[in-house]
């Protein structure tokens, strides 16, 4: 999608069928699951305030055992007001409609800006089918920065989100590491979360959505992951076989709890904890109803980091599962390739 207009561009030319290049294959559609998502799920979020408490190791216990099984868990009470993230999502609304110029300045390959790229679908030249999304990703690399060069209107309210963010992925792994008995120093637990960005997704609405995918299946390549999504739903998250008593591997679509955050765990944590920690592989459905915005905040180690399973680790699995690569080596290999699951974790194997 090459108008500056992305996949919005094409909704309002008022198509009626999506594009060939846009219908997943059979097996890559998602239905839709009618009883809406299922109880026994994310629907109790982790309250974060609760860590100063008498119930701090009741806390830990569950974000522990979520990053265990599920690779996700939601939560609230995590210091950012709802003022800030109601007005996060009218942000993004507010950036994608504004006028394609306004917007082509920051197109992928062609962007003058050093830090935003806006764009549409994943890596688009390796994909087979496109998905149903246009997002506008913003480096963090420093304040004085961002405020030069993210885009006017949103840069304010993506930069104190994902400042809070980064303060609570911190906290969070701080608890991910300690539990596995490791003892790092503050510089090292930085190293694995010193690489920040910030997106804001749009999925608009769509006139297929049982032929499309908003996003693929694929498991985050960083270390943690903050998502803000709206009341639309439509993330879905893959539940393993044994995770879930009596039941086959599903797809379990995350309720939109009003004021919560999302938190999923990424590959960087399976592989530093040599599998005891589980990314979570997870996809987006579209909707023909609303369109969609989600604000993702991308923790990952820094470029040098050598990324490989903690010693001890390795000797309580007898072995190590995976070997040692730096992050940069690792990301590189996941934007050459389109969205296929987990096989990103294949690189480090
Ligand atoms: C993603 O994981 O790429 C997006 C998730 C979402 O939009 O909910
Ligand atoms: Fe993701």
């Amino acid at each position: 999608v090459k108008n500056g207009n992305g996949v919005k561009g094409l909704v309002d030319l008022g198509i009626e069928k999506v594009p060939e290049r846009y219908i997943q294959p059979p097996n890559e559609r998602i239905e839709k699951v009618d009883e809406g998502p299922k109880e026994h799920l994310s629907s109790v979020p982790v309250d974060l305030s609760k860590l100063d408490g008498p119930e701090h190791d009741q806390v830990v216990n569950a974000i522990v055992t979520s990053a265990e099984t599920l690779g996700f868990f939601q939560v609230i009470n995590h210091g950012m007001s709802l003022e800030l993230l109601e007005s996060l999502k009218d942000a993004a609304h507010q950036f994608f409609a504004q006028p394609p110029q306004a917007k082509a300045v920051y197109l992928r390959g062609v962007s003058t800006s050093p830090l935003v790229t806006y764009g549409s679908s994943f890596v688009p030249e390796k994909e087979k089918v496109l998905e149903w999304k246009d997002y506008v990703k913003m480096i963090y690399t420093n304040d004085v920065d961002a405020l030069e060069h993210w885009p006017k209107d949103i840069k304010e309210v993506a930069l104190d989100y994902l400042k809070l963010s980064a303060k609570m992925v911190r906290r969070l792994l701080e608890i991910l590491i300690g539990n596995l008995g490791v003892k790092l120093e503050d510089t090292e637990l930085e190293s694995l979360i010193e690489m920040k960005n910030v997106s804001m997704n749009l999925y608009p609405i769509c006139p297929n959505p049982e032929l499309t995918v908003g996003v693929g299946r694929h498991s985050d390549g960083g270390t943690l992951i903050v998502l803000l999504q709206d009341c639309v739903g439509g993330l879905y998250i893959k539940v393993e076989e044994d995770m879930v008593a009596g039941r086959k591997e599903e797809w379990i679509e995350i309720p939109s709890i009003p004021g919560a955050l999302v938190v999923n765990l990424g590959d960087v944590l399976q592989i530093l904890s040599n599998g005891r920690y589980t990314s979570v592989e997870h996809r987006v459905r579209t909707t023909s109803k609303q369109s969609r915005v989600s604000i993702p905040v991308f923790c990952s180690p820094t470029p040098t980091a050598k990324i490989g399973p903690l010693p001890q680790q390795v000797e309580l699995h007898g072995g190590p599962l995976y070997r040692e690569v730096t992050f940069q080596d690792y990301i590189t290999n996941i934007f050459a390739n389109a969205h296929e699951g987990k096989k990103s974790l294949d690189f480090a194997k």
